[in-house]
């Protein structure tokens, strides 16, 4: 990876030089001082206990996806033959982000130590430019890369499925694809969480005929009790039980979506398909506090952010500050101000532009944005003068899984806004992705920071737009700890990001971590978003008294994590049980069941 020292070079951060650090230090210890009257401990939140299991545990966000893959765990296969069950039972029973016509990642740590990322994330069709979502005076025209056709990436996920059962699994593709065609031929039963999640559609979906003779009840939005049958979908995974990639790729199925993209006015052909190729890339890595963090790389941008923010946070005394202390609730603000920055403005696929990855996650790096962050006073972020605006999606699905000899997957994939571009290729009961609007489709408003380097994240033909997306496992001494990921866009980052903080340095048991309330900071807007309860009044007060802003936010993320040994680092084993599983309650349809 090459050492970028141009855009994003603290060079270009003011203020860096201004501080002295026996002065900074002073005034640390002052201001935790006199803020360690509100520090509040962590310990013992009004949470449910984790999930406990001996031989192996699935967290998924719906539940008869997670029964799929504790099944295979149960029949003997591994975490990624259960890893790849689940995804085709997904794009079944939460077809608002499970899929076959998106993409997404997905990190493994063996058992034995190896570790490895498979990338099969959309591409931009072939016939696909820079300015494809601009009209005539250069303004996006937004719904072009949200819904319809043209708004549609070349889709990776029965590529990557395909790739990691052949090369990683141990079961055969029929016994990891019947699961999902039973449930898509024979139907499931909507609960309420799964009628919310298609509402929030509806008339999105109603736009579409195919989509609206698949999602809506003879026009009208199902409720809860009725049952959701699926037989083109079907009948698409029965071609892919037999062919494989091949049966997506290829056929049927490949012609159909050529067939509808033209004439919906998309860009995909048939050549886009056969040429799709799942990448295999080295996760990015990095230590925390003793702890050794595995994360996704380029194209995404989430295990860069994330190693960014810990390194930065690693020179802070969280702990002692508390959870939820104003102290270090700014410590981890400004680290989210800084890293983002970062990952919007210098990142991007990496057979497209040279990514300073390494010295983005570099110790030395964060220290250098340790003197800049002063500990009483917020930065201004459009002080920190990088890139282009963030932009990108939100809804995604992660599950986190691990089997008794201890291999571990985290498995993040997307059709990027809930359903997509809510478009289906007539007889497949494919919902196709918009991950297309996850490049930066205005790629000159960057020059407003006089940022000089050429977008990364611009439209190319072939090109892999970048991912917040950050399925992530944490080992210490060798051995898996933690899992986990969560859906949101951005707010994928932060989230992982606050799970991990609330686990080794708050001390909180996993459904702890997953339940405690939020925050985000991605650099642009100032504002940090809020979940309810993530701030006391008072801490409210001394924040704003620093410059911090903020505004509400709804929850966005659903994050799916594990803890390896007992339910809190440190903490005793409950009987046999080895895996503690925790689903995030701000998801409605979600389990954490082990075997
Ligand atoms: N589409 C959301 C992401 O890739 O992060």
């Amino acid at each position: 990876m090459s050492l970028l020292l141009s855009g994003g070079d603290l060079k270009t951060r003011p203020g860096r030089f201004g501080i002295l650090l026996g002065t900074l230090a002073m005034a640390h210890m002052l201001v935790a001082l006199a803020w360690s009257l509100v520090v509040v401990s962590a310990a013992n939140a009004a949470s449910m206990r984790p999930v406990g299991a001996e031989k192996g545990m699935v967290v998924t966000a719906q539940h008869l996806a997670t029964e799929v893959g504790v099944d295979i765990l149960k029949s003997g296969g591994n975490a990624i033959d259960a890893a790849v069950a689940v995804a085709y039972a997904l794009a079944v029973v939460y077809p608002a982000a499970g899929n076959l016509g998106g993409g997404g990642f997905m990190t493994i740590r063996f058992a034995d130590g190896r570790t490895t990322f498979l990338d099969f994330r959309e591409k931009a069709p072939r016939a696909a430019s820079r300015d494809m979502y601009l009209s005539k005076d250069g303004k996006v025209i937004k719904s072009l890369s949200t819904i319809g056709w043209l708004a549609v990436g070349v889709p990776g996920t029965v590529s990557g499925l395909e790739y990691a059962r052949e090369k990683y699994g141990t079961m055969a593709r029929a016994a990891l694809i019947e699961p999902a065609i039973a449930l898509a031929e024979d139907g499931y039963t909507l609960d309420q969480g799964d009628v919310d999640m298609l509402a929030s559609a509806t008339e999105d979906l109603r736009r579409f005929p195919e989509t609206t003779d698949i999602f809506l009840n003879k026009g009208e939005p199902f409720v809860a009790g009725q049952r959701l049958m699926q037989p083109d979908l079907a009948e698409t995974l029965h071609l892919i039980r037999k062919e494989g990639a091949a049966g997506f790729y290829r056929g049927k199925t490949a012609s159909a979506i050529v067939k509808a993209s033209r004439e919906g006015g998309g860009l995909i052909d048939q050549d886009d398909l056969e040429r799709y190729r799942t990448r295999e890339f080295a996760p990015i890595e990095c230590d925390y506090r003793g702890y050794h963090v595995i994360s996704a790389p380029p194209p995404s941008s989430g295990g860069v952010a994330i190693c960014e923010m810990l390194n930065i946070l690693e020179g802070y005394p969280l702990p002692e500050l508390g959870f939820g202390s104003a102290q270090a609730l700014h410590y981890e603000i400004e680290a989210m101000r800084h890293a983002f920055a970062d990952r919007y403005s210098l990142l991007g696929d990496p057979d497209f532009t040279s990514n300073p990855v390494q010295r983005l996650i570099d110790k030395s790096y964060a220290a250098k944005i340790r003197d800049v962050i002063k500990p009483d006073r917020a930065e201004l972020s459009s002080d920190i003068r990088l890139g282009v605006a963030p932009h990108e999606g939100s809804n995604t699905t992660h599950f986190s899984i691990i089997d008794d000899a201890g291999n571990a997957v985290s498995m993040t994939y997307t059709l990027n806004d809930w359903f997509g571009a809510k478009v289906v290729a007539s007889g497949t009961g494919v919902l196709m992705n918009d991950e297309m609007d996850d490049f930066t489709p205005n790629p000159d408003s960057a020059n407003i920071y006089g940022f000089a380097r050429g977008n990364p994240n611009a439209i190319v033909s072939g090109k892999t737009p970048l991912s917040s997306m950050s399925p992530t496992i944490v080992t210490k001494d060798g051995k898996p700890v933690l899992v986990l990921g969560s859906p949101g866009g951005a707010r994928i980052v932060t989230a992982v990001l606050q799970t991990i903080l609330n686990v080794v340095d708050y001390g909180m048991n996993i459904q702890e971590a997953v339940d405690a309330p939020r925050i985000h900071n991605q650099w642009l807007p100032e504002e940090t978003k809020i979940e309810r309860y993530a701030l006391s009044p008072d801490t409210r007060k001394i924040l704003e008294s620093m410059g911090h802003r903020f505004e509400d936010s709804t929850p966005a993320n659903h994050i799916a994590a594990i803890l390896v040994g007992a339910p809190s680092l440190g903490g005793k084993a409950i009987g046999r049980n080895r895996f503690y599983g925790a689903n995030d309650p701000r998801g409605g349809t979600g389990l954490a069941q082990g075997h």
